[in-house]
């Protein structure tokens, strides 16, 4: 059974996650979709939010699980029995970051693989910070972000207008 870990920070999930999501589930017998519980990051939705956001966008796959973690990815990879990391790569700007993250985790721990993903062009623009500034900034960010997370920004918006 191939396992791979997508992580992420998913604050929120956006169209271009869900693309590269979409993408994985073909490639592997299940998916893991895992939120980084980062404490020196200050996220717009709380890890629960963001869970159950995600959980709301992955209803119709039968092999995508969500989880959250701390700690070192490799080690969660391991406890996970994965073998593979899903990360996804819009740009060339991109690449600098993730790259120095795939070795990382390969001297970490040899036999856990990077798998890079392109999500469709019309994504390569697209990150959650995007999103977070554009929404709290009262733009229409229906076309980036799956309908749930459409409504939990515009919920936050009220409460903080
Ligand atoms: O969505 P993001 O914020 O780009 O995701 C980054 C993430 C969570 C994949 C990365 O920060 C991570 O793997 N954090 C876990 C800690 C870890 O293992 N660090 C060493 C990797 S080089």
């Amino acid at each position: 059974m191939k396992i791979a870990i997508y992580p992420g920070s998913f604050d929120p999930i956006t169209n271009g996650h869900l693309d590269i999501l979409e993408r994985a589930v073909k490639l592997f017998d299940k998916v893991i979709i895992t939120i980084a519980k980062n404490p020196s990051k200050a996220p717009m939705f709380t890890e629960e939010e963001r869970r159950s956001l995600i959980e709301a966008c992955v209803r119709k796959y039968t092999n995508v699980e969500v989880d959250s973690f701390d700690g070192l990815l490799v080690e969660y990879a391991r406890t996970k029995r994965a073998t593979s990391l899903v990360r996804g790569l819009r740009a060339i700007s991109d690449f600098e970051y993730e790259l120095q993250m795939a070795l990382m985790n390969r001297k970490l721990d040899g036999n856990i693989e990077t798998v890079f993903l392109m999500p469709n062009e019309k994504y390569t623009y697209l990150n959650s910070s995007i999103v977070r500034e554009i929404a709290r900034l009262g733009g229409d960010v229906s076309g980036f972000v799956p309908k749930p997370v459409l409504q939990a920004l515009q919920r936050k918006r009220k409460r903080t207008s």
